[in-house]
Order: structure tokens, then sequence, then C-alpha cells
């Protein structure tokens, strides 16, 4: 991709990673992008650099501009390798003694990363680098998404680079978002509930102490994905909502199946909670990625899981999400368990323990059914499913 001005002398210099299908167990359907930011005054900065495979792309985007030896100063927002893997080729293009700004950890944990040769130099929240008609400041972002992430903020152009925070795994060649329309919103909803639910609190007091600093946005840079510049406001909202863990009446009957049993189980559950005019979605887990159920759970008010008992346990599959959803941390759900079984039974106890832990507050009793469901045990299931229902309908959660 040819680099992009976005203001004047300022360009996105980054690259498409169109053929991307996993992002460490992610699934990016679309691919992603690795921006990284060219600005260019009396001192000429590049905030982030990209995955390491595609540094001979990002160098030859930013000597479309200017030399790449004119770099005076680089700003390392995240250490992630996806920003940082091109770090050491390019200092070692544009000279290794040149300042690589980053947050106190960042100085901690990029040596981590690239040893201690580069010219590492920390930067304080509020400090100020001139760079001539231009001046940036710096905003630390703890856990969003790494120990060492921070915002750089261009005061004089009111553009924030948010490095992840903001971002979508979106590979296109359309890069704001009123080119590309409402549709990024789902892959900023995806990335939200993949990488950043987990940090919901943080991101709140981050939104807070934004609000107290007065700061404004004529445009919000990630390093992933679009823009933001028709109303950078409407990302901030939707991650302020994201973070409270608002939810919708939405049920998800997340499962496995060996021999359709649970499956069967699954629907009627379903078609018992749509019965009580609750949104609801029965998601097969080999069927689904588990990235794309987890975007489903953030809004979703009940998560329904359902197993066969195999080889005295959970389906893998059913580990697998429940080990994924429970890192995240969403809260305040309802959950319930489900499954078909033939004679020990374990996986549904399993399935409760789980949700247990996670402070979901548990439908009673579950469902268990032996071997192939009969019409009785699935009106049972049904039953089950109204039950869900009306708990959805009548909880004071938000
Ligand atoms: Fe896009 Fe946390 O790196």
């Amino acid at each position: 991709m040819k680099p992009v001005q976005i203001a004047k002398n300022i360009y996105d210099v980054g690259v498409n990673d169109w053929n991307i299908r996993d992002f460490h167990g992610y699934s990016t359907w679309l691919g992603t992008s690795y921006n990284a930011f060219l600005i260019i005054d009396k001192k000429i900065a590049l905030i982030d650099t990209v995955k390491s495979d595609f540094t001979e792309q990002l160098i030859d985007n930013v000597s479309e501009i200017i030399d790449p030896k004119k770099i005076d100063y680089v700003i390392s927002n995240h250490t992630e390798m996806d920003h940082s893997g091109g770090l050491v080729r390019l200092m070692h293009l544009i000279g290794e003694d040149k300042p690589v700004y980053c947050s106190k950890m960042g100085k901690k944990n990029l040596p981590l990363h690239y040893g201690p040769k580069l010219n590492y130099q920390p930067v304080e929240e509020g400090y100020r680098l001139k760079l001539g008609d231009r001046t940036l400041t710096f905003l630390e972002t703890r856990m969003v998404h790494w120990p060492d992430s921070m915002f750089s903020y261009l005061i004089e152009d009111i553009i924030l680079f948010s490095s992840d925070g903001f971002g979508q795994h979106y590979a296109g060649f359309e890069k704001f978002d009123d080119v590309v329309g409402d549709e990024i919103m789902w892959h900023a909803k995806k990335y939200f509930a993949n990488i950043l639910l987990l940090y919901a609190p943080l991101i709140l007091k981050l939104i807070e102490k934004v609000k107290e600093l007065g700061l404004e946005f004529n445009m919000i840079c990630p390093d992933h994905g679009i823009i933001w510049r028709r109303n950078p406001g409407k990302i901030i909202e939707a991650y302020a909502r994201w973070s409270r863990q608002e939810t919708e009446n939405k049920a998800l009957v997340v499962y496995d199946t060996m021999w359709h049993s649970t499956e069967r189980m699954a629907e009627a559950i379903a078609s018992g909670i749509a019965s009580e005019s609750v949104r609801v979605r029965p998601m097969h887990l080999r069927k689904w990625h588990r990235s794309d159920i987890m975007t489903e759970v953030l809004d979703a008010k009940a998560i329904v899981v359902g197993s066969p008992t195999l080889n005295n346990g959970l389906f893998p599959t059913v580990s697998d999400f429940l080990t994924y959803m429970k890192g995240l941390k969403p809260k305040n759900r309802i959950g319930a368990a489900f499954g078909s079984y033939g004679w020990s039974g374990e996986a549904v106890k399993l399935i409760r323990e789980q949700l247990n832990d996670m402070k979901f507050d548990l439908i009673e009793p579950d469902i268990r059914l032996q071997y192939v469901p009969d019409r009785s045990g699935l009106e049972s299931c049904f039953r089950f499913g109204k039950q869900i229902g009306k708990s959805i309908n009548e909880s004071s959660f938000v």
C-alpha cells in the first residue's frame, strides 16, 4: 500500500497484511494493517514501525516521502512485535544513536525484545517533544494493550496516535471511517471484545482522564485498521459503553456435539429463549471461531454453554472457549449449562463450575440428558430456554 497523507505533512506509512487469518488465536478474516505515522517538521518523527516481515515495505513507503535517514526521532507507543518488529532494521538504517522515545515500561520491555544497544529514551506522561511548529506529548496507557503502551498526541493538529486503542483488524485501501462506513464498528467491537475487554476498568479510567485533561481529537489514528476522522467521539462512546459491559436482551447458546444430541438440546433451548422475545443464536464451536463468538458475548446478557461428556470431561472445543472467555472477564452475565452424555456425564458440572468461577448468575438446575433426547427431553430443554429468557427479561443487569 502506498503512503496515505492524513493531514498536512503527516502520513500513514504503514502496511496492509492482507493474508493473515490468525492473529495469535484471533480470526482476522479481512487481514489487518500495521499503521505507522510519519510527521514532517523541522524534526522528523516516525510513530511506531510494523511487523518485521513488512519492514522493507515500511522503508519503501517512507522513501516515497523523504530519505529515511532524515528521520530524527522514532516513537514506540507499544512494544508488541506487530508495531516494533521493524525497529532494529530501521534504526540500523537511520542511525542507532537516534532516540527511540517510549514509556518507562517501554524502556524496560524494548531491550527484552531487541537488546540494550538502541538509544531508548523513556518519557514521562505530559513530556513535550518539540518537532518545530508541532509538538508531540504523551499519555501513559498501561494495559491498552501491554504495560508499556502509551498514546502520542500532536497538540497543534489535535491528533491522537492511539496504538492498539480504537483499532480494528481490517486491511483495506479505505483508510478513514467516513470512507469505509459503519461496518467498521463491528471490527472495532471484535477487537475490543477479544483484546481489551479484560482491561475494561482501566479503559474507563483512561476515558475519564482524557475528559479531565480536556483533550479533544480531530482524528484518532490507531495502529490497526482505519483512522477515525468523521466522528472520533463515536468510537470513544462505544469504548465507554463496552467497558461498562452494557448488555442487550440477547443470549448465546454455545456448544459442541458428537452425535447431534447436544446440538438438538441447544436448538430446543434457543427456541425456548426466543419464545420469550429474546434475541438468541445457537453457536456450534466448530462452525464459529472463538473470537467471533467472543464478539457476540460482548453485548449478550446470557451465555448458555453445552457439551457432551468426552473421556469423563468436556469436549475440547468447549474447554477452549471457556478458558478463552474466562480470561477476557465478561461480567454481569447470566450463565447456564447443559449437555448430553452416555454414562458418566461430568461435562455439565464442569461447565457450571467454570461459569460459577466467572461469577455468572447461574440458572438452576442444569439440564443433562442421557444419549439421544426424546420428545419429553426436548420439551424440558424448551422450558429450560424459557426460564433463561424470563431471567433475561427480569434481569436488572445493564
Ligand atoms: Fe497491535 Fe498489542 O499490538
